[in-house]
């Protein structure tokens, strides 16, 4: 390699060095750029930790076998090991030389098992900035002919690695061990901000037993289609979400309901018009109405022999989700009924915020409490924008709080429309549905069938709140519906 085609290999070298983000390629990318740039033939990486010297990988041009990755102890009975301990670099011109350098015969078994012969040898400290050695370069061979094959017997007369090959390559390895520490440090950052919101996300949705597993199971979802976009070759033919587009999505997802937090639980995990508590107070009322209307020999309708019916009719429809014309009517007459006075007191038959409560039309939550319960998408923005995702991940807040929003703009919280929900904010809608109706970790209701989740799933696309080429791809690619299935 002449002087400019030297120079040329080094600074490529070096910008690969700088791009490549996964420590294991980083490796391999070391070790093989060494290799050509000295022209050896074989060579292998160590890496260094708690005083283990970590065989990562190996490189040989001669004979081809299974590596494996093992440990061995830093010590002085290793060529390697006297490399870390001495921080020196050895040119070995004869295996020989180990004798008179560390009093160690060098060990030909490895050699032999797999036919092959180590003649020479360069073994280089790869240094961090702090001057501790994190790794161990060894080039074995170096060759003058690329096409030469050294098996177990050869006997060739190879030439000594040279001051130059010594020079670049420890500018290598230092240049390295110093990308490879900020790899390692930037791998640990996200796999540390990883656990740490797969663990707030689990706690979050475990603080309601009906919503268990439930972001979890999101971010998955939402992942399967994102990358069911990406291979498909119709429509999205041209759309690619990228790795970091996945990861904020992703992220967006085990977050997005984080903002229930600010949502009091006896709302979130409301299951009736009237709580247990309330019921019971009622009754207690009832009893005690009858009691006074029947000393005085004033029984009405509702309080005299029918009294238990209408305690009954009360618990009814406490517990229904859909109000008939004859429950309205009972609340009414009961609202209407005269108050009873005792002792002074005036009694209410049915107060207005019980009677509010019971005269939920569909469900069981009063206006008030679900615009309390909508605010957790917004919360999520709120509580997600406190914290710095940096350029990569900087949508997250945006993305996860619009989870509820709509095609047709009757979402929440922006009530943004089609013209300004991207690709990858439609997403999350149809799988938050989905879920909500297929979980099976819901106490009072069994799961719906992935069929009939899918079925709703197409009124909503009806409706014009759902992404029709998404939901069909989503039942397809991701569900798993046969063709006449998600045709219906
Ligand atoms: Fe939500
Ligand atoms: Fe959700």
């Amino acid at each position: 390699m002449n002087e400019l085609s030297l120079l040329n290999k080094l600074s490529e070298i070096s910008i690969q060095l700088s791009y490549e983000k996964d420590v294991d390629k980083l490796l391999q990318l070391i070790l093989e750029s060494c290799i050509e740039i000295t022209g050896s033939d074989a060579g292998s990486i160590y890496t260094v930790e708690e005083n283990q010297l970590h065989f990562e990988y190996t490189v040989n041009h001669s004979v081809d076998f299974p590596s494996k990755k093992f440990s061995m102890p830093v010590s002085s009975d290793s060529i390697s090991g006297n490399c870390v301990l001495n921080k020196t670099t050895y040119n070995l011109t004869s295996m020989e030389d180990t004798q008179a350098l560390f009093g160690i015969t060098h060990n030909r078994s490895f050699d032999e098992s797999i036919g092959y012969k180590t003649i020479n040898m360069l073994v280089i400290p790869m240094e961090n900035f702090k001057g501790e050695v994190i790794g161990v370069l060894q080039l074995i061979n170096k060759k003058d002919d690329a096409d030469v094959i050294i098996t177990s017997d050869s006997d060739l007369d190879l030439p000594e690695y040279t001051a130059l090959d010594e020079q670049i390559t420890n500018s290598l390895a230092s240049q390295a061990a110093i990308l490879l520490e900020r790899t390692r440090l930037q791998q640990d950052l996200t796999n540390l901000l990883d656990s740490m919101i797969s663990t707030l996300s689990t706690a979050l949705d475990q603080r309601d037993p009906i919503t268990a597993g439930h972001s979890k199971r999101v971010a998955e979802l939402s992942i399967e289609l994102a990358k069911a976009i990406n291979d498909d070759q119709g429509l999205y033919k041209d759309v690619l979400f990228d790795e970091d587009a996945l990861k904020e999505l992703h992220i967006s997802a085990l977050l997005h309901d984080v903002g229930k937090i600010g949502v009091p639980e006896s709302i979130l995990q409301k299951q009736n018009k009237l709580t247990d508590e309330k019921i019971n107070e009622i009754v207690s009322r009832f009893y005690l109405i009858a009691e006074i209307l029947h000393n005085r020999n004033e029984e009405t309708h509702y309080f005299g022999e029918h009294l238990d019916h209408t305690i009954e009719h009360l618990i009814r429809i406490s517990k229904t989700n859909f109000l008939a014309d004859e429950d309205k009517a009972f609340l009414n007459d009961l609202r209407n009924h005269p108050n009873v006075d005792y002792k002074n007191v005036t009694i209410e038959v049915l107060h207005e915020h019980e009677y509010n409560s019971l005269m939920i039309q569909k469900g069981n939550l009063t206006v008030e409490e679900r615009n309390q319960i909508q605010k957790h998408a917004n919360y999520s923005k709120d509580i997600l924008e406190n914290i710095n995702w940096g350029k990569k991940l900087s949508n997250v807040p945006k993305l996860a709080a619009s989870h509820h929003e709509k095609l047709n703009g009757k979402g929440y919280p922006f009530g943004l429309d089609e013209s300004r929900l991207s690709l990858i904010e439609r997403i999350m809608p149809i799988i938050d549905i989905y879920d909500a109706l297929t979980a099976t970790d819901r106490p009072y209701k069994p799961a719906m069938s992935k069929e009939k989740a899918c079925a709703i799933l197409g009124y909503e696309v009806e409706n014009g709140s759902l992404d029709k080429h998404l939901v069909e791809l989503f039942k397809k690619q991701v569900v798993g519906l046969r063709e006449e299935e998600h045709a219906s």
